[in-house]
């Protein structure tokens, strides 16, 4: 077993370069299999969901090299096989496969997604979709069996913006005969990011990024190339370290447009930041106003940064308000934020927290990925120690978190316990 051991208080100074996004990484690895030929997606940050995707890929015939970030996938010896329950579930975006599958072959066997436990994480949207366009879905327990004679375009309304539903009727429809038209479609970046994979296969997709995204079916799509861009969740909690402790602390290779709602509750906080075309300087604010935050869909404030947002949270003066309303539990890190010693009211997903408050470090669990980065945060500016346990969440989604930290002046590092 692994647990971080962090010692707080020490200022953060340098440049932190940020790695690709996980959430699009997660589906342009997928998207890849629906080519002809061999797809190159360049800036793959190297995170264990990525191990996870490479493994299923492997379990379905194709080969897979991988050098510096930049991997190669040759999806020409696909086999369609059943993608099993342990496959299945090591992470969310495994439900990707479907709409791949489903698309190039009209036929999918796979199990319920796994992924963080911040909710009941149903899929009714995407299936609902697969449906309009044509697909029988069967379920057997928590197998899924998708099987369509054929995928005819269609207007699909979807009943809440979601970023996985969006991503995942895009790949079933990018072969359906006809004209898809996604309404109330998401507009998260990562999605800009997957269109233009697709387009660049020889795809007909606009409107990424807008609620309202078009597909013209097409009959082949051949290799191509793609980048992953900036993660700017990874972004987003460097920049809340900074805030914390930086000292002229450098976060680089950023799109700082893709954060900014983050920035705009920052500068209400009275945060001091210098920000260029690909970077942002940031250093420790000593007097944090409070703030209220409610999560929202992009552009608003991103859910995947409630939690490392509380942490400020609890070092401003006054009484700060922290809703989420993206997921209906994430809320696994207040318990240790109050052993650490912040002073939380938690009703329903509202939390009201007081400030300012001097937290000491104790023994601590990651319960998600973004609870273990929250975690984190209070661990740097805790007084003592922190451990936190359960860190494969944390190593999901951060590349070398570790070692960017440690690099910046932190005292922190894994021991095996
Ligand atoms: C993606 O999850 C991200 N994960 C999440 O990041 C992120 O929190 C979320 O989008 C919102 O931005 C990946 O991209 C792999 P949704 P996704 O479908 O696609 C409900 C992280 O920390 N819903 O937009 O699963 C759902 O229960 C992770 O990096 C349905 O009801 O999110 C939730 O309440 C955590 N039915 C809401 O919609 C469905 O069929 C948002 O879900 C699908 C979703």
């Amino acid at each position: 077993m692994e647990r971080i051991v962090i010692e707080g208080g020490f200022p953060l100074k340098g440049t932190i370069t940020i790695s690709g996004a996980k959430n699009s990484a997660v589906a342009l690895i997928p998207a890849a299999l629906l080519a002809n030929d061999v797809c190159t997606i360049k800036n793959v940050p190297n995170i264990t969901d990525r191990d996870a995707l490479f493994d299923i890929i492997k379990w379905l015939g194709c080969t897979i090299e991988q050098k510096d970030g930049i991997i190669k996938i040759d999806p020409r010896n696909l086999k369609n096989i059943l993608i099993t329950e342990e496959l299945s579930i090591r992470l969310r975006a495994s439900y990707y496969f479907m709409g791949v599958l489903l698309g190039k072959y009209k036929h999918v066997e796979m199990y319920f997604p796994g992924g963080c436990n911040i909710g009941s994480r149903p899929i009714d949207i995407h299936l609902d979709g697969f449906k309009t366009l044509g697909a029988k879905i069967t379920k057997k327990g928590h197998k899924y069996i998708l099987d369509a004679k054929e995928l005819k375009g269609n207007e699909i309304n979807l009943k809440f913006a979601s970023v996985g539903a969006t991503i995942n009727i895009m790949f079933a429809a990018v072969y359906a005969k006809g004209r898809t038209i996604i309404k109330n479609a998401a507009k998260e970046v990562e999605i800009i990011n997957i269109m233009d994979f697709l387009n660049n296969m020889g795809a007909k997709i606009s409107g990424a990024g807008t609620d309202t995204i078009v597909i013209d079916g097409v009959e082949e799509l051949k290799g191509a190339e793609i980048t992953v861009i900036p993660d700017r969740i990874e972004a987003g909690t460097y920049i809340l370290m900074g805030a914390l402790l930086g000292d002229n602390l450098k976060i680089d290779g950023i799109i700082p447009e893709h954060n900014q709602a983050l920035l705009n509750k920052l500068k209400e906080m009275g945060v001091d930041f210098k920000i260029s075309e690909h970077s942002i300087v940031i250093n420790k604010c000593e007097n944090f106003k409070p703030v209220n935050v409610r999560t929202e869909v992009y552009p608003g404030f991103p859910t995947d940064l409630n939690q490392p947002m509380s942490i400020l949270m609890t070092q401003a003066n006054g009484t700060c308000v922290m809703e989420e309303t993206i997921w209906e539990k994430r809320i696994g890190h207040y318990p240790y934020l109050q052993k650490l010693g912040a002073n939380i009211e938690l009703d329903g997903n509202k939390a009201t927290i007081k400030g300012k408050t001097e937290l000491k470090g104790t023994d601590t669990n990651a319960t998600d990925l973004r609870a273990g980065a929250a975690l984190i945060l209070a661990g740097l500016i805790a007084s003592g120690t922190t451990t936190i346990n359960d860190i494969d969440y944390i190593l999901r989604g951060y590349e070398n978190i570790i070692l960017k930290l440690s690099n910046v002046g932190a005292k922190i590092k894994i021991e095996q316990i």
